[in-house]
């Protein structure tokens, strides 16, 4: 049984300009734009919403499986991937275009100038959770990806009965209301952030009441406030780990969904599930880069302890990661 997190793969290409843009930018000459900054460093990290999920829930000491389209410069990621524990079967090579990539340049000032290119992931509906031997799937994670594989997802994993954590975050702009409704509707957890959930409200004109209704758990992250989680007329406010270092807060939201991944397929009280989440959390905000933190299960443990004490509700749930770790080696 494993865990299909479908989403978005892509390279992101960070680039710093040791100038200032707004020096180079004439307002005079706006109708005939040509510039060009000779940057002096190049960082290109692996990223994409699934992959990050993936990495952080095998760090935990799970063997998910990503689904999504990538291209032709796509074989030293997927080598890193198997590398770590992650099934790459489902991830789809379209020949003839390249990974989404997301290239970035910073100037002096923290300015920025971005360009996204969706490249082979805007072929994700090419794949479908029916190839996936639905009953081997413990729980499916439909994250940010194409908009049209993302409602294709939703309806199979209905069709298939498949449990499913929906994540639309990025994405919330570009899905109708109509589509993020049959999305919540019998998720098993909807999660995403306060302002992202301000949006579902006003896509869906739903209210925070109906949205319970619809989905089995409703978890809503805030940044440092931490995050709350409201399930079966109970709500639970969780608490942040603070990172002991920030290095840079990209890929925060795809560390925590770990935790709570990694919570619901084994069942743990929801408490505990969040803790999870706000601890891996702390490890992404500490590194540079979304897939660059590591940690053993017993180091987890440990520091979970150390952070939120020893509680009858915690101990049999890190009693269980100890000895999982132990049995996978983890
Ligand atoms: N500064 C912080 N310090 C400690 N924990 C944090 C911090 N920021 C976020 N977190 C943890 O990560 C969780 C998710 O963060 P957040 O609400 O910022 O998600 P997000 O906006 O989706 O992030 P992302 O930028 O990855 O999309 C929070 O609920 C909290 O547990
Ligand atoms: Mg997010």
């Amino acid at each position: 049984m494993s865990i299909v997190v479908a989403g978005s793969i892509a390279y992101d290409y960070i680039m710093s300009f040791p100038g200032r843009f707004r020096e180079h930018i004439l307002p005079d000459k706006l109708d005939t734009v040509s510039l060009s900054f000779l940057v002096d460093s190049m960082r290109r990290e692996r990223g994409g919403v699934a992959p990050n999920i993936a990495y952080s829930l095998s760090l935990l000491g799970e063997r998910p499986r990503v689904m999504g389209t990538v291209g032709q410069d796509f074989a030293d990621y997927r080598a890193w991937l198997e590398a770590h524990h992650i099934d790459t079967s489902a991830i789809l090579t379209i020949d003839d275009d390249f990974t989404a990539s997301f290239f970035c340049s910073t100037d002096r000032e923290n300015n920025q100038i971005a360009n996204f290119y969706t490249g082979a992931m805007a072929k994700a509906a090419l794949l479908s959770f029916k190839d996936q031997d639905p009953a081997s799937i413990e729980m499916a994670v439909i994250s940010p990806n194409d908009p049209t594989a993302m409602v294709q997802y939703v309806r199979e994993c209905h069709e298939l009965d498949i449990p499913y954590l929906y994540d639309p975050s990025q994405q919330i702009v570009r899905l109708s209301g109509e589509s993020l409704c049959e999305g919540i509707s019998g998720a098993a957890v909807l999660v995403v952030n306060e302002y992202e959930f301000g949006m579902i409200e006003k896509k869906t004109g739903l209210s925070l009441d109906e949205i319970t209704d619809l989905a089995d758990t409703v978890i809503i992250t805030q940044g440092a406030e931490g995050s709350l989680i409201l399930s079966a007329g109970e709500r639970y406010e969780i608490p942040i780990v603070v990172p002991r270092t920030l290095a840079e807060p990209t890929g925060v939201g795809d560390g925590f969904r770990a935790g709570i991944l990694k919570g619901c397929v084994h069942g743990y009280p929801w408490p505990v599930a969040g803790r999870l989440g706000s601890l891996v959390a702390a490890y992404v905000l500490e590194q540079h880069g979304t897939q660059n933190h590591t940690f053993t299960l017993p180091e987890f443990v440990h520091r979970f302890r150390a952070e939120f004490g020893t509680d009858k509700t915690y101990e049999p749930v890190l009693k269980h990661l100890l000895t999982f770790a132990k049995e996978n080696n983890a």
